[in-house]
């Protein structure tokens, strides 16, 4: 089994004729299998709004093979239109969703390869865009593999396991990458799977993610995290995350703070898988960074026969939540494993500088 490819799901690659991104449809999972090969600036922007591709290391990825596909199109052959283009196209991107750091960051890097080439002619930017979203690519499997390793020295054999939303394979985060490996290495594992109100991440992705694996799991929802927790069945939550501060404030999907505080109430500790993509630097606290408010229909409607309240009730409907960093036990990044105080130890492997 290999970590990036349990389902066999691609969740973002370059087109065969290198023209278009193909992704699986995240929300059809787990009952439908449909790939997507997307080309207009619409229809990528559409993609990343409707978590059809989602989860923070994956959208980084799909941006970098969007912008790029974009790039294609431009009918500018001097290099200052083609510029103008590219920030626009890039900007356009970028909208779609604004709490994963990855999307921003990577479509950053896209533009740093660009100014790179300034001087050359535009045919000669492209394959160097090309080249440097397949590095992106793959530098996030090779993160994916190496948060892994260490995620598994902080468990046993046996050991009972929460995970909230989808941190897997599907989102090319290492969030249940120690679960895959450690069954991968005959180590037998219990999951206790968030289903993860309101877009039901954890029932729909996770789950899937982890029986294909055939990994031992059960469904609960979010609401019963506690009661798990207090019967002992959980030795440690996993979870995944989408933008971790300078000071370790980690902000991943609502939800994630409440069973942090549940799992420092039941002496439970509490771990971020954290590829390096996904820390900013630029943000101090979690207090910087900006939470994505999505359409009341997600909780009134979506997946319901019938309207669960009335048209007129008013919803609320954070996407993400920041979680301390003083209750989060650990940071695991693909360099090794930080402790309180992060502002330190986060700086102490990845220098504190962002690019
Ligand atoms: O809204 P989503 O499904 O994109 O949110 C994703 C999460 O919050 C995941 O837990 C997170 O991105 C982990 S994947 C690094």
């Amino acid at each position: 089994m290999s970590l990036e490819n349990v389902t066999k799901a691609v969740p973002a690659r370059l087109s065969d004729d290198g023209t278009a991104v193909v992704c699986i449809d995240q929300t059809l999972l787990p009952n439908e299998t449909v790939y997507l090969t997307l080309s207009s600036a619409e229809d990528l922007w559409e993609a990343i709004y409707m978590l059809r591709v989602r989860g923070a290391p994956t959208i980084g990825v799909f941006a970098a093979y969007a912008i790029y596909v974009l790039s294609l199109q431009t009918k500018q052959a001097a290099f200052d239109a083609f510029y103008v283009e590219f920030k626009r196209n890039k900007d356009y991107l970028d909208s779609s969703r604004p709490t994963a750091v990855n999307l921003k960051k990577q479509l950053d890097r896209m533009e740093r390869c660009v100014l790179a080439h300034r001087e050359e002619p535009v045919e000669k930017i492209l394959p160097a865009l090309k080249q440097e979203a397949l590095d992106i690519h793959r530098e996030e499997l090779d993160m994916l593999a190496a948060v892994s390793e260490y995620g598994l020295t902080l468990v046993k054999d046996g050991d009972g396991i929460l995970t909230h939303c989808n941190a897997g394979p599907l989102a090319m985060s290492p969030g249940l990458g120690a679960i895959l490996l450690g069954k991968e290495r005959g180590y037998e594992f219990h999951c206790w799977v968030d289903e993860t109100r309101p877009l039901l991440q954890g029932a729909r992705l996770t789950s899937y993610e982890l029986t294909l694996a055939g990994v031992d799991c059960t469904l609960i929802c979010d609401n019963m995290a506690s009661i798990v927790m207090k019967e002992g069945k959980v030795n440690a939550c996993f979870v995944g995350c989408d933008r971790v501060a300078a000071n370790g404030d980690t902000a991943n999907k609502i939800g994630t703070s409440g069973v942090a505080i549940l799992a420092k109430h039941y002496g439970i500790p509490f771990y971020v898988f954290c590829p390096s993509s996904t820390i900013d630097f630029n943000c101090k606290t979690g207090a910087d960074i900006r939470i994505e408010q999505r359409k009341p229909e997600e909780i009134k409607t979506k997946f319901y026969e019938k309207p669960m309240a009335l048209d007129s009730v008013k919803c609320y409907n954070p996407a993400f939540d920041v979680t301390d960093g003083e209750l989060i036990t650990a940071i695991v990044t693909e360099k090794g494993i930080c402790r309180a105080p992060y502002t330190e130890s986060l700086k102490a492997l990845f220098g504190g500088d962002e690019k």
